[in-house]
């Protein structure tokens, strides 16, 4: 949620974009039930958007390979841990277009089945994150609220190409500064 909001203060246009489909679509309702989520394309792709670029989990979690195997050149002895290096799969040139931008439209009607080599937050094969549904739905509903009930602004006049996106080392993809933001409440018509 934390990179979602990096982002989305990083490119007011984003956040306007996202801001006007949830407030057209809950037009004036004052709580956010699971099934206008439903009717909220653009947050989804900017939560996609934000796991593509910011993982939580940039390296899944170790696999232990039963059999020695070549892949691409190189052995692979039976008994290595083997790490799989999602956060570059993701940002791979070859397979994602301007990989290093921020660029939600680029999962519009794209057929996730048919990326699900190279699009790989909640890993992959058997041992693929079971949470998915709940976690995305979670992500949806969260953002959701923060940006129909609030406009989010800098503090002290600061730029949005001024916001760090320092990573923090570990096994999790966290903010290594906090982000700091001031909400204002959204007024309902
Ligand atoms: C943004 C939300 C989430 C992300 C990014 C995420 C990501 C991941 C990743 C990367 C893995 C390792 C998959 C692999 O190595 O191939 C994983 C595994 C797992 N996740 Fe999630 N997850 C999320 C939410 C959830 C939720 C909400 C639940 C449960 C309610 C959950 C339960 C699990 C479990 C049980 C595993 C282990 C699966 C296994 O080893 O068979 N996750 N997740």
């Amino acid at each position: 949620m934390e990179w979602a909001m990096t982002e989305l203060i990083r490119h007011p246009e984003i956040m306007r974009k996202a801001q006007e489909e949830v407030r057209k679509a809950l037009n004036g309702k004052r709580k956010i039930e699971e099934k206008d989520i439903s009717n909220l394309p653009y947050l989804n792709m900017i939560i996609k958007e934000t796991l593509r670029a910011r993982p939580p989990g940039p390296f899944l979690v170790p696999r232990h390979s039963l059999e020695t195997i070549k892949l691409g050149g190189y052995t692979v002895p039976a008994g290595s841990r083997v790490m799989i290096n999602a956060w570059a799969i993701m940002r791979d040139q070859t397979c994602w277009d301007e990989a290093e931008s921020f660029k939600p439209e680029r999962f519009e009607g794209v057929d996730m089945a048919d990326i699900r080599d190279s699009f790989i937050p909640f890993g992959g094969g058997r041992r693929i994150c079971p949470g998915i549904n709940f976690g995305m739905r979670s992500m949806e509903n969260v953002l959701a609220n923060l940006l129909y009930h609030f406009d989010w602004k800098l503090p002290g006049g600061k730029k949005p190409e001024e916001v760090d996106v320092e990573e923090a080392f570990g096994l999790s993809l966290i903010r290594k500064n906090d982000l700091v933001l001031v909400a204002t409440p959204y007024k309902y018509i």
